[in-house]
């Protein structure tokens, strides 16, 4: 397929706020990777991240992008609803394609890309979850892994937005946020969600008392391991985000965000990042540049279709649970032998 072996030529579809940090970071890694399309519901958006990034296709529909020949590979930023089916029409034209966060808006959905791969009878999907490729995350799950602190047992993971979109729902927070922390609690511990247990209240008024900007899941793991995830969206000092885990020995978690200690007026100050792009700067750089790396040596690499599944499985299970008010069971279907390597494959 490729035309250039040592070259990866990736088209982006939607440029957002994440789709253009994808965009730009591909564009860095010049000349590995070529960034050879550009395309976006808005146009004029498309055509000013088409001319930060060289000599771009600019195209008005996904499909078509999709389509074209001069597209080796594909970037999916646009909004969670188009995700399942841009991932499925990659997979019918056998592209690699790395889908952002959620794989799907269902689990129906997510089930049925992993289908799709596992007949093209190779891994061509990956998942955006970059706190794979954070080096703070990292440095936890090496120690587990080496047994720093014995048996792991319990993984508390927080994760704080200064803010979140007018109109969020409790579904919303769930699938844009606290599925990330999911995804970490599967990959941290090696075992996979099978309960989850879901409570929320809503703090900030504005969004409506239906609306659960804190929630609090509490997760028990195939292995034994239990897992307290805590998500507020709406916790206005900063953005926050991190995990410890618990072994029988000790314990590891990530430290808060590096920067200048300040001492004034009796006082100790450090700044915290404002938001996710600020945050996980160095994990969407490492997650573009070894997703390309891995394509250009012919192999994949990174959380797979199946850890798509699984997260979408368990963020369905969340909501049930925030509705009803019950923990909730998952209903894994088999895992299919393309993805029985391991949990995930380890970065790097
Ligand atoms: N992994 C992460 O850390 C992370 C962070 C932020 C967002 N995301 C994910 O990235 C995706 C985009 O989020 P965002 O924050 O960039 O949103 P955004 O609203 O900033 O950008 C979405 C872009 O998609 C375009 N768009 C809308 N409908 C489209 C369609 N049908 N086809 C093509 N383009 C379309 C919009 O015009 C917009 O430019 C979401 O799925 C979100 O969950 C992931």
């Amino acid at each position: 397929m490729q035309s250039d072996p040592d070259r990866i030529a990736v088209g982006v579809v939607g440029v957002g706020g994440m789709g253009t940090v994808h965009a730009e970071n591909l564009h860095a890694l010049n000349p590995g990777v070529q960034v050879v399309a550009v395309m976006d519901a808005d146009p004029a958006r498309a055509e000013e991240v088409a001319a930060r990034c060289g000599s771009v296709s600019v195209f008005g529909d996904a499909h078509e992008m999709i389509a074209d020949d001069k597209v080796e590979a594909v970037v999916i930023a646009s909004p969670d609803y188009t995700h399942a089916e841009l991932t499925l029409e990659c997979l019918r034209r056998k592209k690699p394609v790395l889908c952002e966060k959620p794989l799907a808006t269902t689990a129906e959905d997510a089930l049925k890309v992993v289908e799709a791969e596992v007949g093209v009878g190779r891994k061509l999907v990956k998942v955006g979850f970059m706190r794979r490729y954070d080096p703070q995350h990292l440095g936890v799950r090496d120690a587990v892994t080496r047994g720093d602190v014995g048996r792991p047992v319990l993984l508390k993971g927080w994760h704080r937005n200064p803010e979140t979109l007018p109109g969020a729902t409790s579904e919303f927070v769930v699938f844009s946020s606290a599925i990330h922390d999911l995804d970490s609690a599967r990959w941290l511990l090696e075992q996979e969600i099978e309960e989850v247990y879901a409570h929320g209240v809503n703090t900030e008024p504005a969004l409506g008392k239906n609306t659960c900007d804190l929630q609090l899941i509490q997760l028990v793991l195939s292995g034994g391991c239990l897992a307290t995830i805590e998500v507020y969206v709406t916790a206005g000092y900063g953005y926050e985000v991190g995990a410890e885990v618990v072994g029988e020995r000790g314990t590891a978690h990530t430290v808060p965000a590096g920067g200048v200690v300040v001492r004034r007026d009796r006082a100790l100050s450090r700044p915290i990042e404002g938001n996710w792009r600020a945050r996980f700067q160095t994990a969407y750089v490492n997650e573009i540049e070894q997703w390309t790396k891995a394509l250009i040596n012919g192999r994949a690499e990174g959380p797979d279709a199946w850890d798509g599944l699984m997260s979408v499985l368990a963020a369905e299970a969340c909501v049930a649970s925030l509705r009803s008010g019950l923990p909730q069971r998952l209903q894994a279907p088999e895992r299919p032998v393309l993805y029985r390597q391991g949990l995930s494959e380890v970065a790097g």
